[in-house]
């Protein structure tokens, strides 16, 4: 018989253990860590002095109008994030199916632009180039008269206008998301040609066809486009199978003069992080879209995901799979937990 009461020692020179057995040395040999210098937090913007406005399908976001996106972004510098991405909010009356709106030079989020550069001057701006803010249909450029598909080379011509537009409000960094086919080079050329040597680009490299927008279309309402169905974009961003077209993708981006590549969505696509961060010396950036974002709200809001540990455990599986920098919707909330607040 056994005597259960006595175990003697396995004979391990390897004990893992111990190196887990106190949060003094878990965090001596923790080979992962988010940093708020990492972050970059999204931001909806929209015209006019109303009110923050709740954005049903992304808790704790707001639209917000200029004085209230001041008043968040100085929240925000004084949590030590400095760069924000703006994403404006359009009026469907001034929506058409070319995206006119975008390029004129009265368009208010020109004007947010500047007011907010004004008012701090060393905060970040990223703004995202594609015209799906502005198309009555949705898409992120305009379509082809006799195919019904995107239009390249017109959209892109139109996208480098845009650009350099941004960059004239006072943009750090454009963000091209349309996955046109040469757009980061026509735009460096475009930015360069009009002064704005210094102007980044953070390419959207790698952006899937992804399910996970929903919520973010809501928020800036290019889900809800009159006679459209659910809006399809699978002629331009990539297919959710495709790692070595992504790889292509960001490779093109990177010769075309990008700064920055990015990959989006991030939690499902940590393969394509990891090979792009392989591929290349620019820094790479993850984007942990909308989708992601509400679906560890709704399992916390069930009570089935602890919303910190699952929220902080999605990001820190983003920078090990290669992220240099993460945009995501939790940017503030990590910021604060990051100082106990
Ligand atoms: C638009 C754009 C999208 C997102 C960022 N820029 C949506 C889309 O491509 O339909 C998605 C961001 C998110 O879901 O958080 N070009």
């Amino acid at each position: 018989m056994i005597n259960s009461a006595y175990t003697p020692p396995l004979d391990l020179i390897r004990r893992p253990r111990r190196n887990r057995q106190s949060a003094a040395i878990r965090a001596l040999v923790r080979e992962t860590r988010v940093h708020v210098d990492d972050l970059i937090q999204p931001l909806f913007v929209k015209d006019g002095n109303g009110g923050p406005e709740a954005i049903g399908s992304m808790p704790g976001l707001e639209r917000l109008s200029v004085k209230s996106l001041v008043k968040e972004a100085n929240e925000l510098v004084k949590l030590g994030i400095r760069a924000v991405a703006l994403f404006p909010t359009i009026d469907p009356v001034l929506k058409d199916a070319r995206g006119k709106y975008a390029v004129m030079a009265r368009n208010w989020f020109f004007g947010t632009i500047r007011h907010l550069k004004n008012e701090i001057p060393e905060l970040l701006v990223v703004a995202d180039v594609a015209l799906d803010p502005y198309t009555s249909h949705g898409h992120d450029g305009v379509l082809d008269a006799n195919s019904g598909d995107v239009a390249n080379d017109e959209t892109v011509h139109i996208l480098t206008q845009y650009a350099s537009l941004l960059a004239a409000s006072g943009t750090d960094i454009v963000a091209p998301s349309d996955m046109m086919d040469g757009r980061i080079g026509a735009i460096r050329d475009e930015l360069d040609r009009e002064g704005f040597s210094q102007t980044s680009i953070l390419a959207y490299a790698a952006k899937f066809a992804s399910a996970y927008y929903g919520p973010f279309r809501d928020a800036v309402g290019s889900a809800k486009s009159k006679g459209v169905p659910a809006l399809d974009k699978r002629t331009y961003q990539l297919d959710p199978a495709n790692l070595r077209e992504a790889l292509l993708e960001a490779r093109l981006d990177e010769d075309q003069g990008a700064d920055i590549l990015m990959v989006k969505p991030a939690g499902l696509y940590l393969d394509v992080i990891s090979a792009v961060k392989a591929g290349t010396t620019l820094p790479v950036a993850a984007y942990q879209v909308s989708g992601e974002y509400a679906q560890i709200h709704a399992a916390a809001h069930a009570g089935w995901l602890d919303l910190e540990k699952a929220r902080d455990e999605s990001l820190l599986a983003i920078k090990r799979a290669g992220a240099d920098i993460l945009l995501t919707y939790f940017a503030k909330d990590v910021a604060k937990s990051l100082k106990n607040l």
